[in-house]
């Protein structure tokens, strides 16, 4: 088992990565337990394929299973009133601990429904997909998505606890496990370009099924957003926004194609990381050996690369348009991440949002 610990003072926390540790479920949440039972969110997929490990790994202790429906639409007014009631019904104290088990939408809805029952009570996350485990479970980001946008109501709610386990992406969609490791790269791409040569050597294992080369790249992954989120926990100063890598570009090319299964967020954000760079080669920034060596990584994975290989070439205003619209921006400019070079990317708010659909234009 690997320990990462996120440094926050009294709201650090652990984040342990290690295959079967599901299995060892109650030498990890025994202590969250009251009257001998946990109160579990989930949703339905999840439940039904991993309630037996987590129930035979909690040995004793009961979950008690609060399901909502698979996917986004359940990360709602709706959803959340739903969980925040049914943990009410339960009993739920301002003490307790309640466990979010899923990916991103369970993070996030259960999450946030703890940051306000009893007006906070603790959570404990075990992220089920390859996106949750290694960016959505940590950094205490909670939120559902409102008519006028995505992720525009929720709080800051620290986890107490993070308990990963490679092993539970057997059954997860390989494009999704695909989706996820763009993350993974992402952060290699910030700031750790030894990540990005390991990556380079053992990624298509990882994306194979390797539990090893899963837990290392985790653990990486999670260290980097760790070292991140320390020194700016609510994203006040400027380095948490580095996390936005290939999320400006990304964002808009989601927003695009309508937030469909087109392009799954990953996707969008391995893609905005190529343009990322992209754009900081031409504007001299980074050298075209390191822009080349991105692109062509993003490709032997298989995530997408180029605006034509999604259809998405020619409109560079329209995707200008979504960007003016994202809610990353501040005192009216757009935040762009940029890169001097593999692991070395910085923040640019001076970035002219004509000059970006002009190179979208001629992007290939
Ligand atoms: N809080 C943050 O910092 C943060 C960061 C990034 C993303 N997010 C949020 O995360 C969400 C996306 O998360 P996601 O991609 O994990 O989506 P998700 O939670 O919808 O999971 C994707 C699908 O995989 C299924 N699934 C989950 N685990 C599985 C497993 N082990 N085997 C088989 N199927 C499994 C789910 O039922 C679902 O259908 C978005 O709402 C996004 O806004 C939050
Ligand atoms: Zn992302």
């Amino acid at each position: 088992m690997q320990t990462v610990t996120v440094a926050l003072g009294a709201r650090s926390y652990d984040v342990r990565i290690g295959d079967g540790l599901l299995d060892r479920a109650a030498e990890h949440l025994a202590p969250f337990a009251r009257d001998g039972r946990l109160l579990v969110v989930s949703d339905e997929t999840v439940w039904q394929l991993l309630r037996d490990r987590l129930q035979a790994g909690l040995g004793g202790v009961d979950a008690v299973p609060i399901l909502v429906p698979a996917g986004e639409q359940s990360k709602t007014w709706t959803g959340l009133q739903f969980v925040a009631e049914q943990l009410l019904a339960l009993g739920v104290e301002r003490s307790d601990h309640i466990v979010a088990f899923g990916g991103g939408v369970i993070g996030d809805l259960a999450g946030f429904a703890a940051a306000i029952v009893n007006r906070g009570c603790g959570f404990v996350q075990i992220p089920t997909t390859l996106l949750a485990q290694v960016d959505s479970s940590v950094g205490g980001k909670t939120a559902i998505d409102v008519p006028a946008g995505k992720n525009l109501v929720g709080a800051f709610h620290q986890p107490s606890l993070v308990l990963i386990d490679p092993s539970v992406l057997d059954s997860l969609d390989a494009r999704e496990v695909r989706a996820g490791y763009a993350e993974i790269v992402k952060y290699a791409l910030i700031e750790d370009a030894a990540l990005f040569d390991w990556l380079e050597d053992h990624g298509e294992a990882l994306l194979a099924g390797d539990n090893a080369a899963r837990s290392h790249a985790i653990a990486a992954a999670v260290a980097g957003k760790a070292r991140i989120v320390e020194t700016d926990e609510r994203e006040t100063d400027d380095r948490r926004a580095l996390l936005n890598l290939g999320h400006t570009f990304g964002h808009a090319l989601e927003a695009e194609t309508g937030y469909s299964g087109r392009l799954l967020h990953g996707e969008a954000v391995a893609l905005g990381c190529v343009l990322a760079f992209d754009f900081s080669a031409q504007r001299r920034l980074c050298s075209p050996e390191d822009d080349a060596r991105v692109r062509t990584y993003f490709g032997t994975v298989g995530l997408p690369t180029t605006l034509a290989g999604v259809g998405l070439t020619g409109i560079g205003a329209q995707l200008a348009h979504h960007m003016r619209r994202d809610k990353k921006r501040e005192a009216g400019k757009t935040v762009f991440i940029l890169t001097r070079g593999i692991g070395r990317a910085f923040i640019d708010r001076s970035v002219d949002l004509d000059d970006v659909a002009a190179f979208l234009d001629r992007a290939a």
